[in-house]
């Protein structure tokens, strides 16, 4: 066995080292494990299409973020990819949670995670939402909206005052895709510090004795790959914090400067590593600090993607291959129901057939789903086989964020199992969803 990191193969490898975890490897006959496991004995056993979790990779990028920031707070952004055993993987890391809804939050109290590390977030938070952030006891709970302040404080029960944060909008734009851009002005999230909208806010939330607001929140957008922006957002988020300690007299004690901190999807991708993150926004804090004359504020940071995303390897079946209109498809028993991310943001994915050596030349193939719409396209023209046929197990890593999370019931295909694997032994996470779940849930006749 070789490390695919390493080793030239006996075919061109359509994805290279960075975009799969560090522990696959590729074996002679074609077949390539990960954790210790061969992926054409998981998609055996499993059925496909799969979703295979390398648990070691998971926790060394969650350690990397705790080692490259051992200050600050790290807080898995859960909406990535939530399931117990992933909650039990963050606790036992020692990083917090970042939850957006009370399913989330419920999944997290399931397992008994700490209530005091875990940060509620939504633009819209549902009454449903807050009551259950405040019957488990949420440490933070990140205001988004003028509106929810009074709502918020009303449910308290009290005597303590809840801890809330002020989600601000430092007016940067930064990300990868339009769709996942947040920091700039005029989208939904937070509340802009220009047109005033986040002083309002913390001043009404001063006047409310069953709040307490502990600092601000800012989160600029996915698929960051660089830490210039964050550096940005930094330097404004203090500037305006020195300004509230010069209207209230408050000095706030914590700044949360959220995710977004880029994945490679594509070989070469830029995805620089949690310490070159960790130091200039460390740096960028010790400036700030210095020029507006605060002290440091406890930093917390909302990795989601970079935590998961190389960790994930989806696995399908190729149903067909088509050659028409001067391209070739080939149709995997999955797609935009596991995968809506290349419809949604254009996103580029790898893949690699699995399972047997093939002699014959490359040629570009699109790998489409089984789903009624033409946009239903998991990779454009990606190097595949000549001879690739239906039957062969193709493997696309990079999977592990957004995705699962994503899936949906379209065409009632029923969403993929996520199986972890570790130490060569796979475990499954979660089953395959089965017809039957469909049927207990269409409750009308
Ligand atoms: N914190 C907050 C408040 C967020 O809204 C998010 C992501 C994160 C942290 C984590 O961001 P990450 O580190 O994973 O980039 N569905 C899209 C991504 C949407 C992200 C939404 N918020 C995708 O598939 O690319």
């Amino acid at each position: 066995m070789t490390a695919l990191s390493t080793t030239p193969l006996s075919f061109p490898v359509p994805a290279a080292p960075s975009v799969w975890p560090a522990s696959a490897v590729a074996a002679p006959g074609g077949d390539v494990s990960v954790g210790g496991v061969s992926l054409t004995e998981l998609a055996g056993r499993y059925g496909t299409p799969a979703y295979v979790v390398d648990e070691a990779e998971v926790r060394a990028r969650a350690a990397a973020w705790r080692r490259a920031l051992p200050d600050a707070e790290v807080v898995y952004a859960a909406k990535a990819f939530l399931c117990r055993a992933m909650v039990d993987w963050m606790e036992e890391e020692g990083l917090g949670l970042d939850v957006c809804s009370a399913g989330e939050l419920e999944l997290a109290a399931s397992r008994g995670f700490p209530a005091d590390r875990i940060v509620l977030h939504g633009n819209a938070k549902s009454p449903h939402d807050l009551r259950t952030a405040l019957r488990l006891g949420v440490g933070r709970i990140v205001i988004d909206s003028e509106c929810e302040i009074a709502r918020l404080a009303a449910h308290v029960p009290g005597p303590e005052a809840q801890q809330v944060m002020v989600r601000v909008l430092p007016g940067i734009e930064a990300g990868g895709h339009r769709k996942i851009r947040t920091g700039a002005e005029g989208q939904k999230f937070g509340l802009s510090i220009a047109e005033g909208d986040a002083e309002d806010a913390v001043a009404r939330i001063l006047g409310q004795p069953r709040l307490e607001l502990t600092g601000l929140h800012t989160h600029l957008g996915s698929q960051i790959a660089s830490p210039e922006p964050y550096t940005r957002a930094v330097r404004r988020v203090i500037a305006f914090m020195a300004r509230i300690r010069d209207r209230y007299g408050i000095t706030l004690p914590e700044l949360d400067l959220g995710g977004g901190f880029a994945a490679a999807q594509l070989p070469g991708d830029p995805a620089p590593a949690p310490a070159a993150y960790g130091r200039r926004i460390n740096d960028a804090l010790v400036r700030a600090c210095a020029e507006f004359d605060l002290p440091r504020p406890r930093l917390t940071v909302e990795p989601g993607r970079s935590i998961v995303a190389a960790a994930g390897v989806a696995l399908y079946r190729v149903l067909s291959v088509k050659r028409t209109g001067g391209r070739v498809f080939a149709a995997v028993d999955g797609g935009m129901s596991d995968n809506p991310r290349p419809a949604l943001y254009g996103a580029r994915y790898t893949v690699r057939m699995v399972g047997r050596s093939a002699d014959a030349p490359m040629r570009a193939t699109s790998v489409v789903g089984r789903h009624c719409e033409a946009g239903d396209v998991l990779a454009e023209s990606v190097e595949l086989p000549e001879d690739l046929r239906p039957g062969d197990v193709l493997a696309v890593p990079a999977s592990g964020a957004y995705q699962v999370s994503m899936a949906s019931g379209y065409n009632l295909t029923g969403r993929p199992p996520v199986v972890a694997v570790a130490g060569g032994r796979s475990r499954l996470l979660m089953r395959r969803e089965a017809f039957e779940d469909h049927l207990g849930r269409d409750v009308g006749l």
